[in-house]
């Protein structure tokens, strides 16, 4: 089944999900344009689903995807609301300077954990979506069945050919293909995800050759040459970020957003400085100083230290204190408005694959 009979829309360009980033008017301004668009609920508890789904409702009558990420734990990582009080005490003293510089005060010992999976799994069922998509594993096969028995699509992410052979046999219906170009958080789930960085270029063809659903391509495309390349390469479909984040409708702050336009191939960097997992973005101060005193700590404890800055610095307009997720194509992001980007891509899309 073609990707768009499957997610009925009229063009297989997917926005990419925005974990904490996400908008409403972007996702709705790529379904309307007859792709699909997508919402990151990461960080989202049920109720805030909920109103951000009935949001997409009201903004937009076209097929939407809602993505989570899955509770999938690196080594290393501690259980969701078990948190260890020692490396929360040494993360926020070696980044004192970082609170500092942001006008803000440490975050006080304990800090809430992320909302629980299940109440978010709810929630994103009971909205019905066209897709969900999940980062970080394979979903488990109660969550497919409950996707599919509500007539919702399932969409998995992979950065290696065995993670996409292990969600085939998990089930979903296509499957991300996510290069080592990609902004972002690295999906990874099989092997350590530094172990994980397979290019575009070698990956979506080999994932093509080792799976039968529709592989969509991700990492590095941002014009109508990188949509092409995807499809001759096997693709089905293309997923885009960086050049959709860098556009007037996306939430990124404006400072973040130029960030992007004058951005070089070789500027971004792969870090778990912000977070504590591996992620691309343009590396600032906050990379510099975490990375340099080694004071971060694991996921998703970091995330949650180190967003208590980025809000504060956001807000004042401090792009050395912000997470720059970028991909290594982000200085091709040249298009101001979401529909002028989506055009853009939709003329790399071959006529038999609309
Ligand atoms: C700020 C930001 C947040 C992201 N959050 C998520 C996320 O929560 N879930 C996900 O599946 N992908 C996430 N991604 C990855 C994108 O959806 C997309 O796959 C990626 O940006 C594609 O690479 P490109 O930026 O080179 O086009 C994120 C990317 C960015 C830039």
């Amino acid at each position: 089944m073609s990707l768009t009979s499957m997610m009925g829309v009229e063009v297989p360009v997917v926005l990419g999900p925005f974990g904490g980033m996400s908008s409403v008017a972007l996702t709705a301004a790529v379904s309307d344009a007859g792709g699909l668009g997508s919402y990151g609920l990461y960080g989202y508890d049920g109720d805030r689903i909920r109103a951000v789904a009935a949001e997409l409702r009201e903004a937009t009558g076209r097929p939407v995807a809602l993505n989570l990420w899955l509770p999938h734990r690196e080594p290393g990582e501690s259980a969701p609301a078990d948190f260890d009080r020692a490396e929360f005490d040494r993360a926020v003293e070696g980044m004192a300077g970082l609170f500092a510089q942001a006008g803000v005060r440490p975050p006080e010992w304990p800090v809430a954990p992320l909302p629980d999976f299940e109440e978010q799994l709810e929630a994103a069922l009971d909205a019905r979506p066209a897709a969900l998509s999940f980062v970080f594993g394979v979903p488990a096969p109660d969550v497919i069945e409950a996707a599919h028995a509500r007539g919702i699509r399932v969409i998995g992410a992979a950065t290696t050919v065995a993670e996409a052979r292990a969600l085939e046999a998990g089930g979903v219906d296509a499957i991300v293909a996510s290069g080592a170009e990609a902004a972002g958080h690295r999906p990874s789930f099989l092997l350590q995800s530094e172990r994980s960085l397979v290019g575009g270029l070698s990956l979506i063809p080999q994932v093509v050759d080792a799976v039968s659903v529709p592989v969509i391509a991700a990492g590095g495309i941002a014009d109508r040459r990188g949509v092409a390349a995807a499809f001759a390469l096997g693709a089905s479909g293309v997923q885009v970020g960086t050049a959709f984040l860098a556009t007037a409708q996306s939430a990124a702050p404006a400072i973040h957003r130029q960030r992007i336009r004058g951005a070089l191939a070789s500027d971004t960097v792969l870090t778990r400085a912000m977070s504590g997992r591996l992620a691309r973005g343009l590396p600032n101060h906050a990379v510099r100083a975490i990375e340099s005193s080694g004071a971060g700590a694991t996921f998703p404890l970091q995330n949650i230290l180190t967003g208590v800055f980025r809000r504060a610095a956001s807000a004042a307009g401090q792009p050395e204190l912000l997470s720059l997720w970028m991909g290594q194509s982000a200085g091709l992001s040249r298009i101001e408005d979401a529909a002028d980007v989506f055009a853009e891509l939709a003329a790399g899309v071959p006529d038999d694959a609309r």
